[in-house]
């Protein structure tokens, strides 16, 4: 049995990498942090003590916390923050989700260093739906920065964005060979020839897209997002911040040793971009030598603006349908949401610029870029506390136009600040088609919904057409994610059936497009009498 109850101190801790030391934030001293393991259906309480220095919240990415908004963790969204020297009990209710998922801080960029992997297992006496694997292995791929996070975070707030790049993508917090005063810590997985592993890996990082593969060996995807799917064999993986894969990885090959590695993929030509690649070694054991070659050799990536290479990969992903795994996509809608996702580039006369901060740049879902309120919209909207937030979220984009051309009118460009949800009755079925844009620097956008999975049903390039598309609908096996990158310059439709009441941010999961107000939020109201409903809250909700 696993425990049912953990205790996650925050505080700082020293950290040395890249050839120098600093304190990072972590949970109980470890980074990456500890990993929550959990059976299907199991309920988890977690204590979270905040002995750091600055308010702090955690969020359980991916995990649908049925009727327990109370506990999923965005700030100012569901709770207030946890300020230093305060606590907070948070109930971790696990529904259907089995598989992969992460935790989180959910504040500002301190999630850079405050993330672990969250492992949920079938039910005692359930198998996987695949042969077992000989060992597990969490997988965290993430980034470093030589400079104190908050530092990063503070200037790319102030300047409106210049530059945030880490100075190191990680494998489970190592930077690995490739970087300086690193190759003593390079992870290191040690296999048995014969044996098939199961990875657990996760994408934490900030702002980057990644790719992954080994050398000469190939990747089976078995899972996204803690659902199961097909059995998918690539020689890499594309992965979002935000994403879990559950991989098989069979050590079938030559008695050797080989490069495992990642780095990312950027759809957008943006100048200032960090290409560095980050390594791992995979080492069969009981060899004894001569390795073949002196040093390993790196296993093949597509090219960092590779977008057939990213969604070739995620497209292919099925969900598994069979008589333990099935199915329950959507067919006929009631709630239709379409919303474009964009980067928004204001004026800026005379050297000041009239975005949000003095800043160029902004980011928004259906021109309204994402304001936090003074209290959470959860309280706010289960204590009818009024003037907090709007229920204005618009339904479709608020001009019609040729959304992936690159020149627009100056007014289009103009986000409106606001924080405006959108209400959505209990047991509706939910279709929302994200729009992107190739506005500044047209990026994919890895959208990520709180409280719900969701059927990726559709994609494709250029502009939606809501008579043609909807045909090449996938209702049949469709992947079924917590995150979807929604392609540059391109569309994808996700469905949901909204069972689950509570308050639930939608949010691209580039932090830096967060930070710019790339956020909706959805209030599922609750069900009638014998229905679902929000539970009530804890006793020791943080105050504002
Ligand atoms: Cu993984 Cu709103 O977050
Ligand atoms: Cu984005």
């Amino acid at each position: 049995a696993f425990p049912q109850r953990y205790k996650f101190v925050v505080k700082e801790a020293r950290y040395k990498r890249l050839c120098s030391s600093k304190n990072i934030l972590t949970v109980n001293g470890k980074f990456p942090g500890p990993t929550l393991y959990a059976y299907r259906g199991d309920t988890v309480l977690v204590d979270v003590i905040n002995k750091g220095k600055e308010n702090i919240t955690i969020h359980w990415h991916g995990v649908k916390l049925p009727r327990n908004p109370w506990s999923d963790g965005p700030e100012y969204v569901t709770q207030c923050p946890i300020k230093p020297g305060n606590n907070f009990s948070q109930k971790i209710i696990f529904s259907d989700e089995e598989g992969t998922l992460w935790w989180h801080a959910h504040s500002d960029w301190s999630r850079a260093t405050v993330h672990g992997a969250i492992i949920i297992y079938p039910r005692p006496g359930s198998p996987y739906p695949f042969p077992k694997p000989y060992a597990e292995v969490p997988i965290i791929l993430g980034e470093w920065w030589k400079e104190d996070v908050r530092v990063v975070f503070e200037r790319f707030v102030r300047t409106g964005g210049q530059p945030n790049d880490s100075d190191a993508y990680t494998i489970n917090g190592q930077p690995g060979d490739l970087y300086p005063c690193s190759k003593s810590g390079t992870f290191q997985l040690n296999v048995l020839h014969g044996k098939s592993y199961l990875f657990r890996m996760m994408n934490v990082a900030i702002n980057e897209i990644l790719f992954f593969a080994i050398k000469n060996h190939k990747l089976t995807v078995v899972g996204t997002d803690a659902s199961y799917t097909k059995p998918l064999t690539r020689d890499y993986v594309a992965i979002s911040p935000g994403q879990t894969l559950d991989i098989l990885f069979f050590a079938n090959q030559d008695p050797d040793y080989y490069y495992m590695a990642a780095r990312p993929y950027v759809s957008a030509a943006i100048v200032s971009f960090d290409k560095s690649t980050t390594t791992g070694l995979v080492k069969y054991s009981g060899f004894r030598g001569p390795f073949s070659s002196q040093p390993p050799l790196l296993p093949f990536l597509p090219l960092f603006n590779d977008t057939s290479a990213a969604v070739n990969f995620s497209g292919s992903l099925r969900s598994l349908v069979s008589e333990d795994h099935s199915i329950d996509v959507p067919i006929k809608v009631n709630k239709r949401i379409k919303s474009t996702i964009s980067i928004n580039a204001f004026p800026c006369p005379n050297n000041k610029c009239e975005g949000p901060n003095g800043t160029r740049l902004a980011a928004s879902m259906n021109n309204i870029t994402f304001v936090k309120p003074s209290l959470d919209i959860l309280e706010a909207y289960y204590y009818k506390i009024r003037g907090i937030f709007g229920d204005k979220f618009p339904k479709h984009p608020p001009f019609v136009f040729n959304y992936t051309t690159d020149i627009l009118p100056l007014e289009l460009e103009i986000s409106k600040r606001g924080t405006q949800v959108r209400k959505i009755r209990y047991n509706s079925t939910v279709e929302v088609v994200f729009q992107g844009r190739n506005l500044v620097a047209g990026i994919d956008h890895p959208m990520h919904l709180h409280g719900y999975s969701f059927y990726v049903v559709g994609w494709g390039l250029g502009n939606f057409n809501k008579t043609k598309d909807p045909q090449s609908y996938n209702l049949v096996d469709p992947p079924r994610r917590n995150t979807v990158a929604v392609p540059k310059n391109g569309w994808t439709t996700i469905r949901f059936r909204a069972n689950n009441p509570g308050v639930w941010l939608m949010h691209c999961h580039l932090e830096r497009h967060l930070t710019w107000g790339m956020n909706a939020v959805f209030i599922v109201r609750n069900g009638k009498k014998n229905e679902e409903k929000i539970l009530p809250p804890p006793p020791d909700m943080p105050p504002c």
